[in-house]
């Protein structure tokens, strides 16, 4: 390293070390963030060192990550890209690839999903001309039960794609085997469950296809970022395509004749020999990441382990706190998994002698911040109105979610002294409302 850069690097951490002003905890006044990305000094020299290398575009930072991030996931490939949305449009759009053959998805198609979800794990469904077809989900896990999609199945359906809901597994195993069973496709969305176990194995690596985000919301972050997760290595190949403008050649940037048959390819009806570096194979996107969220990921990957284990003792602390405060449903933990925890989420029983609403504005008051369960039924969205979909069963759950439901922070920024204030807070509201 020359003396230029060590001095920088050097100023950035004593820069860190102004940055953290320690104001102590103050009950009601202090902010306790529902969500939010834990930075050290590492993160902060990391992100720096990559501007002052001045290479933005993805490059070997990018490809390291995705080996290792691979790696940790126990998936053969891993593809960074722009955002946990980009990875579910890449991971829905993959299966519709002319490469897939007779398996592919068409138009008309149909996907089993929940409205009771964050809109981009249903969007990309809709964007490829498919139809999302709608179960309910349970109170306490919020994941739909495998008979519920088991029941969903028509002749039309041809994927499955669902979130971990708020890290909690749904039952991957039983609904990779009923996917197996019907020649479905699925897709897991792990973008809120990094780190999350069912079985003993890590959810992402029971589908086809997985996909991770790293906003800061998320169990470790890029700032933006995102990822798909495989080990079928022609899915692999299709992602990578589509995110990578539908081109065929594989060859990083820089590179140009990895394949060694630059000139020798014969594709579509392009002249024999067209350059493959400009040869499509997909009418794609341009959905990839950069060098510096790359850089940041590295980073935040050497904390992710901890970030995970904080996430499961905030929880716990919730979870222990809370127990038998009556009017509340609190969460659990799907049978068989190790959830990592994105929230705690709390729904309010429809007979409480007090509203939602009224529990959170008093949270909010004491800058207890609080979330919905995201969309709560996406199809009462304005968006959603006219959207071709089915439902199957009713969303009774879903709709009780959209107005009973809201989830408190659990990310590694919280102090048990904040736990604790949330959960005495609650306690008190309640026993006030009889
Ligand atoms: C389950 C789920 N899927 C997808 C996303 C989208 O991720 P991103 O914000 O990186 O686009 C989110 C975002 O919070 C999410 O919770």
């Amino acid at each position: 390293m020359n003396d230029h850069k060590a001095l920088v690097l050097d100023e950035v951490r004593k820069y860190h070390q102004d940055t953290l002003i320690d104001e102590g905890f103050v009950p009601g006044v202090t902010e306790i963030w529902p969500t939010g990305a834990v930075h050290d000094v590492e993160d902060r020299v990391a992100l720096v060192e990559a501007a002052m290398e001045l290479r933005v575009a993805a490059g070997t930072k990018a490809r390291k990550f995705e080996s290792v991030f691979a790696r940790k996931m126990k998936r053969r490939k891993a593809l960074l890209t722009t955002s946990g949305s980009s990875a579910n449009l890449l991971a829905v759009s993959a299966l519709t690839s002319h490469r897939l053959q007779d398996m592919r998805l068409r138009p008309g198609d149909e996907v089993i999903t929940v409205a009771a979800a964050f809109p981009t794990t249903v969007n990309p469904i809709l964007q490829n001309g498919l139809v999302p077809v709608f179960v309910d989900v349970e109170l306490g896990t919020y994941n739909p039960t495998v008979e519920k999609v088991a029941a969903a199945i028509g002749p039309k359906t041809k994927a499955i794609m669902i979130a971990h809901a708020v890290g909690n597994p749904f039952d991957v195993v039983d609904m990779a085997q009923l996917a197996t069973e019907h020649e479905l496709f699925l897709i897991e969305d792990n973008c809120d469950a990094v780190g999350s176990f069912y079985d003993g194995e890590p959810t992402g690596t029971f589908g086809d296809l997985a996909t991770v985000s790293f906003y800061p919301a998320h169990h470790m972050t890029m700032g933006e970022g995102g990822c798909v997760l495989t080990s079928n290595l022609v899915l692999a190949r299709i992602v990578e395509s589509l995110r990578d403008w539908g081109r065929d050649c594989w060859c990083e940037p820089g590179e140009s004749n990895t394949c060694m048959k630059r000139f020798s390819y014969q594709m579509g009806t392009l002249p024999e020999g067209y350059d493959h570096k400009y040869i499509y194979s997909h009418v794609g996107y341009n959905l990839k990441a950069t060098e510096l969220q790359a850089a940041l990921g590295l980073s935040q990957l050497n904390k992710v382990d901890s970030f995970c284990a904080t996430r499961r003792h905030n929880w716990s602390r919730l979870r222990e706190g809370l127990d038998g405060v009556p009017h509340l449903i609190l969460p659990v933990a799907t049978p068989r998994s190790d959830p990592s925890w994105y929230g705690f989420v709390i729904t309010v029983d429809p007979a409480a002698p007090f509203a939602t609403g009224e529990l959170v504005d008093f949270l909010e008051n004491r800058k207890i911040g609080t979330r919905r369960l995201f969309g709560g039924n996406l199809l009462r969205h304005p968006g959603y109105i006219d959207v071709p979909h089915r439902v199957v069963g009713d969303l009774t759950n879903t709709d009780i979610i959209m107005t009973q439901t809201f989830h408190v922070g659990v990310y590694p920024g919280l102090t048990d002294e904040m736990i604790d204030y949330v959960v005495s807070s609650i306690k008190e509201f309640v026993e006030a409302r009889g």
